[in-house]
């Protein structure tokens, strides 16, 4: 498990796994297995919170930087479940049209009125706000109860990092709020890994909702909201997802425990901080060797899910069958995940990857790349000196 797996004989290298820090292993064997051993492998369901998941929720509050935070057994319902809680009629959501699937079902169970703006771009969000503002709701023109901004830190399809600053600033101008899916960036950007306001240098209580998963880099399950006391309490006796549902399974909340304080350097180790560099630099190294190759690639330079243009569908099997021919497992993405002339392939790197698997992997993907036509750009090294400068 360290960027490689076994398939039918023979090894291959993944660049699929969402596992950005690969702490998973480690922290397994660490904490989890002695875990289960001392408590006969018998404690995988769990009805109600226990001193252990507080412990995790202070635990995720203090990583965070915010006054408190709380856990739920999955990612999807922590969006689907919660935003229903927080707004409803006579509240406007304002979603990024590229935002997941669970912050899409959240909004519409909510039953606010949702209004979708153009990916991260800062003058449709502004446009949309001032609407609101200026004609209130339909027909009755009364205030909206509510304004509810919702985005997330990396799309995970383009590679983006969500211009937290301007979004910020914005929320603040028009009295909004905000929400923020933090899933495929936390414990995968800023320096110390605690996600894209740690990579801008913002203050955390500027994010009225924080939400993220602990199915990416933390290597476990559920996910987290976090934020004033006042959300998390009100949550509590609120959100169908606290109320209706199990607590987290144990063994779960202990994987969840030991990443935490490896990111953190509770540990007594710096095998955390130094996985979150070695991310950084392998996403930078991946990044430019494939623009200096020819391809055209989305998204953020420090973002480590890396999208590969293919464009034409018929690109799409092909692709990801050659790489795997050549023992490298990748995924590719097309209709209706994407634009039907959008289609891509998408990489995810990991801090576990070495130098030498990343240059291999680098040359099956140009000489597949040769072989498909697939390197579009005629810019090649310029483009990357232009997104360096
Ligand atoms: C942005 C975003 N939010 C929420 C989720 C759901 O998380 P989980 O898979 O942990 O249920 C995902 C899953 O990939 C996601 O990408």
């Amino acid at each position: 498990v360290s960027g490689r797996i076994k398939s039918s004989g023979s090894e291959m290298i993944t660049l699929y796994q969402i596992l950005f820090l690969f702490i998973l292993t480690y922290c397994y064997k660490v904490n989890v297995y002695p875990f289960l051993y001392k408590n006969k492998f018998c404690f995988l369901y769990c009805l109600r919170n226990l001193d252990r998941h507080e412990e995790m929720e202070e635990l995720a509050a203090k990583f965070l930087g915010v006054e408190s935070a709380m856990a739920f057994g999955m990612g999807f319902a922590t969006n689907s479940m919660n935003i229903p809680a927080l707004t409803g009629k006579g509240c406007l959501i304002l979603s990024d049209e590229l935002n997941h699937a669970s912050l899409v079902l959240g909004a519409r169970l909510s039953g606010s009125t949702i209004r979708v703006f153009k990916h991260n771009n800062m003058q449709s969000l502004e446009k949309m706000l001032r609407d609101a503002i200026v004609h209130g709701q339909p027909r009755t023109h009364r205030p909206w109860k509510k304004i509810l901004i919702l985005v997330e830190g990396i799309y995970s399809m383009e590679g983006s990092i969500v211009r937290l600053p301007e979004v910020i600033a914005l929320k603040k101008r028009y009295r909004a709020y905000l929400y923020l899916d933090e899933a495929h960036s936390i414990g995968a950007l800023g320096p110390g890994g605690r996600g894209v306001v740690d990579y801008f240098g913002l203050d955390p209580r500027d994010v009225d909702v924080m939400m993220g998963t602990f199915t990416k880099s933390f290597g476990a399950a559920g996910g987290y909201i976090g934020g004033r006391r006042e959300l998390t309490e009100y949550l509590r006796s609120h959100s169908h997802s606290a109320v209706y549902a199990a607590s987290m399974s144990p063994p779960v909340v202990e994987q969840i425990i030991a990443s935490m304080k490896c990111i953190m350097g509770e540990d007594g180790t710096t095998l955390g901080r130094d996985r979150v560099q070695q991310l950084a630099e392998n996403t930078l190294y991946f990044r430019r060797r494939l623009t200096e190759m020819g391809f055209i690639i989305y998204g953020n330079n420090d973002s480590p899910v890396v999208p590969m243009m293919l464009y034409m569908p018929a690109k799409i099997g092909a692709f990801g069958r050659e790489m795997l021919k050549r023992n490298i497992g990748v995924v590719v993405v097309g209709f209706p995940a994407t634009p039907i002339i959008e289609s891509r392939a998408r990489f995810c790197i990991s801090a576990a990857h070495t130098k030498d698997m990343l240059d291999t992997a680098l040359s099956v993907i140009s000489e597949v790349g040769d072989l498909l036509q697939i390197k579009y750009s005629r810019h090649k090294r310029l483009i990357y000196d232009q997104i360096q400068d």
